[in-house]
């Protein structure tokens, strides 16, 4: 059953929040905080080794049983129950959105075109296993013998992003194998990451789920050439393997079949980590950490799949992001993960978050007249403090943060943590209060200096405050609270997307850019061929062959 086609801003619920918003579009966080003495606890949820409290927000009880009224209204249960139960909710590209399949139990049930995937998810999983123990221990061993010292994961967006971030996350538990990652077409990239190479020890995961992306087949063939010329050709079967839906193009490629992890069309490349996509991930943690990734995710599934909706995090996390969106217009939503480890955590939400929701046309067809997809960005605290914090504290523009933090170190180096830890709950804290001038004023007054001056620096040094935040904190950085973490995000998408009215997991806006790509790429190749461009484009081509 297709997914249902609600216009958001026809409904009451969007209605009642236009006239609500008038009159609370100025009302101070502080102030909220003063009329309800329990707002903190009322607006915290708890779930298992989560701590998410949103009280830092501009929005009161009658708000959130608005938005909640909201997600009603666009029947999100209905569309939850279509993406969980493998109806074509990617209803362009004719296919289910099943990633969660690839963490549920064994014996669940999930059907595609009435077959039970569950046996070929644990057939790949078993697979990824044996392999994965095989590598690590040495039992699988190079072309002449050895065993392998390195993997390079050779993939683009969907294919490089999750494993990538996921392997850094988790450094913490990382073994001995080196991992590298390849993704750009960027010639400068791969011959970086070939200089720490030994080819007789390295393993090679070519990951396409399509296996024709141009950027990724031009980094394997490189590799493999430069492989070539230290070994024989033989030696590619022991020392390349590959991820894909598309067995023939991997053969074509030279790769044996038994090397070979499948997928399906049912996991979108920007999910796939939790598939055989995520095969660098065991390799790097070993496979019990990669399912223990998969066990959090699964229950962060059951945790929205169940929860209700005012207790439910993604739920929740997504209201509060439409909100800010369609009501404050707000363009950009920071994620700040308080953690090291989670430094491309924010660049792996820019494809989830942005290749899903940045759309314009609603799911009858036509275009919206309301603002879908959220910019994201960020980096780790406490570094962007240092960096755009300034921006976010008295800038122009209206950021609202998602702050993420554990609670215990890997290290255990209390010192550090605590004050990691006391800059995490000081910046949620002074972004929502601010710094009133009677503050400034007085802070001023006692370091002595005098009232002419003070007069001139007080408006620059008070900060007004009401800047919302969330705080996601979690007991620990483990391969399980990622999973939950991934997961939360993932389903935060979903609900975004059901709300707005798109369609959140098809990406035709890549494509138009790879096509000119594919056609200008003819010219660079061949002066004699010339295409039509704009004067300005058909300038930069001529400049560019002439430095040549
Ligand atoms: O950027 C477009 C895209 O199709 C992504 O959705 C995908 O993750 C990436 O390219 C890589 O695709 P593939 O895994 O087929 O090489």
């Amino acid at each position: 059953m297709a997914l249902k086609t609600i216009n958001p801003t026809k409904t009451n619920a969007w209605k009642k929040l236009q006239a609500h918003f008038e009159t609370i579009e100025d009302t101070h966080i502080k102030n909220l905080f003063e009329e309800n003495p329990n707002r903190a606890n009322d607006m915290t949820i708890k779930w298992e080794d989560f701590y998410v409290d949103y009280s830092k927000h501009r929005l009161t009880q009658e708000t959130l049983d608005l938005l909640l009224e909201l997600a009603h209204e666009v029947d999100l249960k209905d569309a939850m129950n279509k993406y969980f139960g493998g109806d074509v909710i990617n209803k362009t590209e004719g296919r289910e959105v099943l990633h969660t399949a690839l963490r549920n139990n064994k014996d669940a049930e999930v059907l595609v075109e009435g077959e039970n995937v569950m046996k070929d998810v644990f057939e790949v999983k078993s697979k990824i296993e044996d392999f994965t123990s095989k590598i690590i221990n040495g039992d699988l061993k190079t072309y002449n013998n050895q065993p392998f010292t390195d993997v390079v994961n050779i993939g683009i967006g969907g294919s490089d992003l999750g494993p990538a971030m996921v392997v850094d996350s988790l450094a913490y538990y990382k073994n001995h194998l080196k991992t590298h990652f390849v993704s750009n077409v960027d010639g400068d990239h791969v011959n970086e990451i070939i200089k720490n190479l030994n080819p007789e020890t390295t393993l090679f995961v070519i990951v396409s789920k399509t296996f024709t992306t141009q950027e990724t087949l031009s980094n394997a063939n490189t590799l493999r050439e430069w492989f070539l010329k230290h070994a024989p050709q033989d030696a590619v079967s022991k020392h390349f393997v590959a991820v894909s839906t598309n067995i023939e193009k991997v053969k074509a490629f030279g790769i044996d079949e038994a090397n070979v992890f499948p997928m399906w069309n049912w996991v979108g490349g920007r999910f796939s980590l939790w598939s055989a996509v995520g095969l660098t991930i065991s390799l790097a943690v070993g496979f019990d950490n990669f399912n223990k990734l998969l066990l959090g995710a699964h229950k962060m599934d059951e945790h929205f799949k169940t929860q209700d909706f005012d207790k439910n995090i993604p739920v929740i996390t997504a209201l509060l992001s439409v909100w800010y969106n369609n009501f404050f217009n707000a363009e950009s939503e920071a994620v700040i993960p308080y953690s090291q480890y989670l430094n491309q955590f924010a660049t792996y939400l820019q494809q989830g978050i942005m290749e899903s929701n940045g759309k314009s046309i609603d799911r009858n067809g036509d275009k919206v007249n309301y603002q879908t997809g959220t910019i994201i960005w960020g980096e780790p605290g406490t570094n962007s403090q240092h960096a755009f914090f300034q921006l976010i504290h008295q800038g122009t523009k209206l950021i609202p943060a998602e702050f993420i933090g554990f609670a215990k170190s890997l290290h255990g180096n209390q010192d550090h943590q605590d004050k990691l830890m006391s800059n995490f709950f000081a910046q949620t804290e002074a972004l929502m209060s601010g710094k009133s001038q009677k503050v400034v004023i007085d802070e001023l007054k006692e370091q002595g200096v005098s009232e002419e001056k003070i007069k001139d620096l007080t408006p620059f040094k008070v900060f007004e405050g009401n800047k919302p935040t969330t705080t996601i904190l979690i007991e620990k950085l483990t391969p399980e609270s990622l999973g939950k973490l991934i997961a939360m995000y993932e389903h935060k998408i979903f609900v975004q997307g059901i709300i707005w009215n798109i369609f959140s997991y098809d990406q035709f806006g890549v494509e138009l850019g790879k096509q000119l790509a594919n056609t200008i790429l003819k010219e660079l190749k061949d002066v004699n061929v010339i295409n039509n461009h704009d004067n300005s484009t058909q300038n930069l081509i001529k400049y560019y062959q002439q430095l040549d």
